[in-house]
């Protein structure tokens, strides 16, 4: 695989365009948006820092979809972020159109890409790029459950004073307030992560990871990238690596955890063929009704979604 373009050059799509470039994994990465010269400045930026940095990744910044073409797999950070006081369900009327707009430009240029959608709402906007890809539920999925783990994982290596490295967590349902990280599947280089940290401080983490976009968005006014754009280049390098990698990815579930016809956070295996594998854990009662609360959420938004006129 040697084409990756990346829809959106604002801050969560020029970072993950960076980041990918530094993996040094892809031929060329495009990266299109509708601001006119913007995606050219910032993908020159970014081959510019080629020799610096050591990649041969070329960088090609583009606002025409035939720039596009033969792409292997395309992100979607294509929209609006929220603003302090907004939850990622505010953007649904605006960021719907974008990405039903931009999945069929993508799409008259390449015939069968992976599509990753990053735009917020995401399980709802991933469901949206679905259904006017119109190709198959393997190739077209969502990123947050990389960057919501991460954020768990970063505060649990802070709490116990160890590396980020060691934390490894599993985290399911949608991506908003009511997302449910896992302590059952969460662990210290192995070690359960109950037997080194009490049930009060996991508790305030997980409420924290939770509220984790929100924190960043009262922060800076605006939403995260940094975490985003280098979550998307992961999945994408996962995907060309073929490495079989689990991770937690929004993606279409058909019976899986009870749940079906919607798209909702769950861990997958991704590989070359983008989700190789819906993986299923064995939840306990409590676990199995955060997930149907996650998901209830999720279908709320979808109705606004299924209501809409595109
Ligand atoms: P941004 O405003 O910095 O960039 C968005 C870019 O999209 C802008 O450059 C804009 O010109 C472009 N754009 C708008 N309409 C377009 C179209 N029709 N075609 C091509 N480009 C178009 O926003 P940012 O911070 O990069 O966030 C992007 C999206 O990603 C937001 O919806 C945000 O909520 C979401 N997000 C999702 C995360 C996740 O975990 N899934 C994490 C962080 C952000
Ligand atoms: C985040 O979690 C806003 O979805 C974005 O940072």
């Amino acid at each position: 695989m040697s084409k990756v373009t990346v829809v959106g050059a604002g801050n969560v799509g020029a970072t993950c365009a960076n980041v990918l470039a530094h993996k040094d994994v892809v031929k060329e990465v495009v990266l299109l948006d509708i601001k006119g010269d913007f995606a050219k400045g910032k993908a020159l930026d970014t081959w510019e820092q080629a020799p610096i940095d050591y990649y041969s990744t070329k960088t090609v910044g583009t606002d025409n979809y035939a720039d596009t073409a033969g792409s292997d797999i395309v992100v979607i950070t294509a929209g609006i972020p929220r603003k302090p006081g907004m939850s990622r369900d505010d953007l649904i009327s605006t960021n719907a159109k974008i990405v039903t707009m931009v999945t069929k430009s993508i799409l008259e240029y390449s015939d069968n890409p992976i599509i990753i959608v990053v735009s917020n709402p995401l399980d709802v906007m991933t469901f949206a790029a679905f259904k006017a890809a119109g190709l198959p539920s393997n190739k077209v999925f969502g990123m947050a459950g990389i960057l919501d783990t991460a954020r768990y994982r970063a505060f649990l290596a802070e709490a116990l004073e160890v590396s980020p490295k060691d934390i490894q967590a599993i985290l399911m349902g949608g991506h908003g307030d009511t997302m449910v990280p896992l302590p059952r599947y969460t662990t210290v280089s192995g070690i359960p992560v109950t037997e080194l940290i009490d049930g009060e401080k996991l508790n305030a983490i997980i409420e924290r990871t939770k509220k984790g976009g929100g924190e960043l968005v009262q922060l800076m006014g605006t939403s995260a990238w940094y975490a985003p754009g280098a979550a998307a280049a992961q999945m994408v390098e996962t995907i060309v690596r073929d490495e079989n990698r689990i991770f937690p990815c929004c993606a279409y579930v058909d019976g899986e955890y009870g749940l079906s016809d919607m798209f909702i956070g769950v861990p997958v295996k991704l590989g070359k063929n983008g989700i190789e594998e819906i993986i299923e854990l064995q939840l306990n009662e409590d676990e199995k009704a955060l997930l149907d609360t996650s998901a209830d959420h999720v279908r709320q938004v979808m109705g606004v979604f299924n209501n809409m006129a595109l």
